[in-house]
């Protein structure tokens, strides 16, 4: 790996189980994939459409999620926010117990300045204002629904939509942190962008996302069908969803790295595979581990995400209750290594 830190994270291995690539150095200048030049971005200002608000404000009438460019008011907004400090939990244990993969600490200095665009509840945020307690940190989302909670004083958030521009001065962020914000973004070149221009020169940009389809990592795609026919149709399924919406499938595994190696403004790109396993197959201590906390997460997914499905594929009901009940007799399957395929893609700026 590329990396100008003097600290390694923990390296699990994870990595050697994941889906097609390993740790790669992604060479600069390559190209891989095609994308939508269109910007949805406005640049930010600092005095732009930003409006803070504090952790002792309640959540509970004000929570708003995020789905396919809309915004309304979630019916089970407790429920969402437990799944993604879930999903977090999940993270953590693939990553033997740290939160991040990449090297991390060179850019988190004391006096660095830190940010995490949709932050969600703030639980990665709020580990990484405790465990680098003199870096300034901030965590913008799209809806107010981090956790009301003591906060460091190192970190703030604030409500802000990427998408219109972050309200932030050019090269005033020193490390900027992205993760799963796949199902809130159509125009990822606009995103880099953005990133970019808050970033300072030498500044880190961490961006983790999880690709479209989702298989078996270690497992020959040839096989995925023949081991776990279920899960592979739910996966069909979710990824014709996820395109007939306008997003990108492949954003992580192909789009961001590309964006930033073709910016000509970020050195050191380099993607690492992991994964986030569906139920604890793993014979890997970590994977495993992640596996038995997702469990419960991974029951619940086709319920979390019919309504997108079945609005993207006009999927009437009774053939999306066979759907899931494919995806769920694969849970637990023996040899159906079911898993989400993530990969974090990260550089420096030039
Ligand atoms: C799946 S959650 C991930 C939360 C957090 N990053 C984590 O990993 O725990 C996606 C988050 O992105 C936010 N989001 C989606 N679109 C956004 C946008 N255009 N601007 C800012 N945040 C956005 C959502 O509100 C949601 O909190």
């Amino acid at each position: 790996m590329n990396s100008n830190n003097t600290h390694q994270s923990q390296q699990p291995s994870v990595i050697n189980t994941s889906f097609n690539m390993n740790s790669t150095h992604l060479p600069d200048g390559q190209s891989q994939m095609g994308y939508d030049s269109a910007s949805d971005v406005t640049p930010g200002s600092p005095t732009g459409t930003f409006s803070t608000f504090s952790m002792t404000s309640t959540m509970n009438d004000r929570v708003f999620r995020e789905d396919g460019g809309r915004r309304f008011q979630a019916q089970n907004d407790e429920q969402e926010l437990e799944r993604l400090e879930c999903q977090h939990r999940v993270f953590k244990a693939v990553q033997a117990g740290v939160n991040y993969f990449a090297p991390v600490h060179g850019n988190l200095y004391d006096g660095a300045r830190g940010l995490d665009i949709g932050c969600g509840t703030g639980v990665w945020t709020i580990e990484m204002a405790l465990e680098f307690p003199n870096v300034e940190w901030i965590g913008t989302d799209l809806a107010p629904v981090q956790r009301d909670l003591d906060l460091p004083d190192n970190l703030h958030f604030a409500q802000n939509d990427i998408t219109q521009g972050l309200p932030f001065p050019d090269d005033s962020f020193d490390f900027v942190h992205s993760r799963l914000l796949v199902m809130g973004v159509r125009n990822w070149k606009a995103i880099v962008d953005e990133i970019l221009r808050v970033l300072k020169p030498g500044g880190m940009v961490v961006m983790i996302e999880c690709d479209f389809p989702w298989g078996l990592p270690g497992v020959p795609e040839d096989q995925w069908a023949e081991r776990a026919k279920g899960h592979c149709k739910f996966s069909d399924y979710l990824k014709m969803a996820v395109e007939n919406r306008g997003y990108d499938p492949q954003a992580a595994s192909r789009t961001i790295s590309r964006l930033m190696r073709s910016s000509g403004k970020v050195r050191g790109v380099t993607q690492i595979e992991s994964c986030l396993p569906l139920w604890g197959w793993s014979n890997d201590p970590h994977l495993r581990r992640a596996g038995e906390i997702m469990r419960a997460d991974a029951e619940d997914i086709p319920n979390s995400v019919k309504i997108v499905i079945q609005d993207a594929c006009e999927v009437p009901e009774s053939i999306y209750q066979e759907i899931k009940r494919g995806y769920l007799a694969d849970l637990g399957r023996p040899g159906a290594h079911t898993a989400v395929p993530i990969f974090h893609n990260y550089g420096w700026k030039i």
